[in-house]
């Protein structure tokens, strides 16, 4: 019975206490101890990949499983059907520049599920079907829009003074908070569309989180027994989603889907990632400070490290990954093979120099570390082998930059993804 009181409180424990992990972490390189990365190139019976069709056929598929098996947990592969319903279209939102929709996606088959609602921004006038970037939002579609008419999320959020969430709930005050992150007008004018929604449509972001969320609904027996090994995480559940809006995108003719770009920012990144790594039909993958979990080298034990992260997150991961806490090197995979999944995708990976938590340089060197994979496709990364000078974008199929200031997704970064995408879906 205690234990069911102390539950809310164990939920915010989580955020807080690696907050606090902030202060005490280790950021000095020279106490990194030395590590050997596991190799992308040999196959687990210990043959050599050689080629695009060898990494393809045999390696590429061993990698996935080892994400799935030591890191995100295996997503479902089944949940029947999906039901997409246009719930609002608003052909002049923002003054004209952009047409609205609102689709709520539900499952037929699990209605205990409430189903997830896309907010998607057009540009009008485009006289041809729109490239599109597909990413969650840590406060919902009011708060990555400024538009007032855009419907208020009635889901569980994490409580937050400053975006004016009042007993787990948004409130009208909580509108466009997150709107510095998501440059509507930038992106539209560029010519991209954009499909977003509230990571806690899929589940609340907490331990407990599951039991409200598609997790549970999607278990047979419900929430009635703990995860196992190789199990989904919340993660995979987020990046689930993410493949359904594409799912989605594909029956709308007002969107180009052989051109969707998936980008996620922190935790969001690490989810970008693994839903770029499952989806081939993201054919650009961009992952804004991912860190610990995402793009940044785990073996690199500086700023946020393993043991921190499944002990503040647990229900991010699969239960493998906890068992790499202070044992990385007994990890079968590190991140650069996560980067490498996306190939022969063009993979963009962003750091801020501010963002010591997340290891700028260990996400730079994960992103180094995949172009053997790239090299077999003929295809470039980087072409430096050195973190680049602040504010100064590299690279072609990996591209990487370390952008002055904090923990964030800023103009200055989608400027950059902007163009990425603009390159490389021009070929
Ligand atoms: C915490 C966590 C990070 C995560 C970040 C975020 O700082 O330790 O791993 O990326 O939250 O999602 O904002």
């Amino acid at each position: 019975m205690r234990k069911h009181l102390l539950l809310p409180l164990i939920m915010l424990l989580g955020e807080d206490w690696a907050e606090a992990q902030q202060k005490t972490a280790n950021y000095d390189e020279s106490k990194i101890v030395p590590y050997t990365l596991p190799s992308l190139l040999t196959t687990e019976s210990g043959g050599v990949v050689k080629s695009a069709v060898d990494w393809t056929q045999t390696r590429r598929p061993e990698v996935l499983a080892l994400f799935e098996q030591h890191v995100f947990g295996k997503t479902p592969s089944q949940w029947g059907k999906v039901n997409f319903e246009v719930t609002q279209t608003l052909p002049k939102a923002l003054n004209g520049k952009a047409t609205r929709k609102h689709i709520r996606i539900t499952l037929a088959e699990v209605p205990q599920w409430p189903g997830m609602e896309v907010m998607l921004y057009i540009p009008n006038g485009l006289n041809q079907p729109a490239p599109c970037f597909v990413g969650p939002s840590f406060g919902g579609n009011h708060a990555v829009s400024t538009e007032t008419d855009v419907p208020l999320s009635t889901r569980w959020m994490r409580p937050s003074k400053d975006k004016h969430i009042v007993d787990n709930r948004a409130t009208e005050a909580s509108r466009g908070n997150e709107s510095s992150r998501w440059p509507l007008e930038l992106i539209l004018d560029q010519g991209f569309a954009l499909a977003t929604y509230y990571y806690g449509d899929i589940e609340p972001d907490h331990a407990e989180g599951w039991k409200d969320g598609l997790r549970a609904a999607l278990r047979p027996d419900g929430a009635q027994t703990i995860w196992q090994d190789g199990d989904w995480g919340a993660i995979g559940a987020w990046a689930w989603g993410l493949s359904r809006i594409a799912d989605y995108l594909q029956t709308d003719t007002a969107i180009n889907a052989q051109q969707l770009a998936v980008i996620g920012h922190s935790r969001l990144g690490k989810t970008s990632l693994w839903a770029g790594a499952q989806d081939s039909r993201f054919g650009v993958v961009i992952s804004n400070n991912s860190g610990e979990g995402g793009a940044a080298l785990m073996r690199r034990n500086i700023g946020e490290t393993t043991a921190i992260i499944t002990k503040a997150f647990p229900h991010w991961f699969t239960p493998t990954y906890s068992r790499y806490a202070n044992n990385e090197a007994a990890c079968p995979i590190d991140k650069h093979m996560l980067i490498a999944l996306a190939a022969p995708r063009p993979i963009y990976i962003a750091s801020a120099v501010e963002d010591t938590w997340a290891d700028p340089k260990g996400e730079f060197l994960s992103g180094l570390n995949a172009q053997p994979v790239y090299d077999l496709f003929g295809l470039k990364g980087y072409n430096v082998t050195e973190q680049p000078p602040i504010d100064a974008p590299i690279g072609d199929f990996i591209a990487y930059h370390l952008r002055t200031g904090k923990h964030d997704v800023t103009r200055y970064d989608w400027e950059q993804y902007l163009k990425f995408a603009q390159r490389h879906f021009k070929k």
